[in-house]
């Protein structure tokens, strides 16, 4: 009895204190009344996007993260050495030509290139590096812009950007870089994707593959996008040469591998259909805010 008494007397005292809020609470909002209703809902804050190249870039890494690559990065100003030598170009080879690199002219009095430093051409320059300051097994994929002398047009930058990627151990096979590519392919486009491998040329891969994708807008039937093959080209790859594994201090003897390169804005342009490369860099707000 003892406890129910008390229950009630509580219950009245705090209902009493409830009523007495109550009251004084209305009798503020009288007094503030400044025509204003706070139940209405606040305005909503304008929210950005990621660009499509962040997107993009990011899809990809986590792709290859979750089968063991970690992400590597250098420098956009190299050396003749990391972005050429290196990799096995020869001298006299054509990519080293001033049609397709920007040097940088470090001594005004010359009016042309004198060696020495150039915009990266590709983000093979940052396996040097890796290579240089890793012992295999490496398993890596390098991010980055890269800069080529090239005339702008819709499908055309002097920038771009790209992720490659470079795996090194004991006794890796053509069928572990097939497996890999097949595997991103499906990730990216689609668990119905298909992959060709058609033979190509890299100063740095021996063999030298370029890889097409089965095209995802008419599923291989033909269409514009494809060009009505049905394949879309999207990197380049190859078995790395062992010349390049000995610049780095590798024996070729002891390990072997492959490297693969692709550029973001096609993915991106193929992705989402995009029909002219210049739309990623002009920061046109009604292209930006469709990626939100
Ligand atoms: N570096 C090549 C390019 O920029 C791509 C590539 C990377 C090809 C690795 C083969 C192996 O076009």
């Amino acid at each position: 009895p003892y406890t129910t008494l008390f229950r009630s007397k509580l219950k009245q005292t705090a209902e009493a204190i409830c009523e007495q809020y109550r009251e004084a609470f209305e009798q503020q909002e009288e007094n503030t009344s400044d025509g204003l209703d706070y139940t209405l809902p606040g305005e909503a804050m304008p929210s950005g996007s990621f660009h499509p190249i962040t997107l993009v870039r990011s899809r990809i890494l986590s792709i290859f993260s979750r089968i063991g690559f970690n992400v590597s990065d250098g420098p956009e100003v190299e050396d003749d050495w990391h972005n050429f030598s290196a990799l096995n170009f020869l001298p006299e080879h054509p990519a080293r030509d001033m049609q397709d690199t920007f040097f940088i002219n470090l001594d005004p009095d010359k009016e042309h290139y004198n060696g020495q430093l150039a915009l990266r051409t590709h983000t093979s320059s940052v396996q040097i590096r890796v290579l240089d300051n890793e012992k295999p097994p490496v398993r890596t994929i390098c991010p980055g812009r890269v800069y080529r002398n090239e005339a702008i047009s819709a499908r055309a930058h002097c920038f771009f950007h790209q992720v490659e990627g470079l795996y090194i151990d004991e006794g890796v096979s053509f069928a572990d870089l097939k497996q890999t590519l097949l595997y991103f392919a499906q990730e990216m486009f689609g668990s119905d994707a298909k992959i060709r491998l058609r033979p190509s040329y890299f100063p740095f891969t021996e063999p030298s593959a370029e890889m097409d994708v089965s095209c995802q807008i008419c599923k291989g039937k033909g269409c514009n996008v494809c060009k009505y093959t049905g394949w879309l080209e999207i990197m380049g790859c190859g078995m790395v040469d062992p010349n390049v594994l000995k610049n780095c201090g590798i024996s070729p003897e002891e390990y072997n591998g492959f490297a693969f390169g692709m550029g973001i804005e096609r993915i991106a342009m193929l992705l989402y259909q995009i029909g002219d490369i210049r739309m990623f860099y002009e920061n046109d707000v009604r292209f930006l805010e469709q990626f939100k």
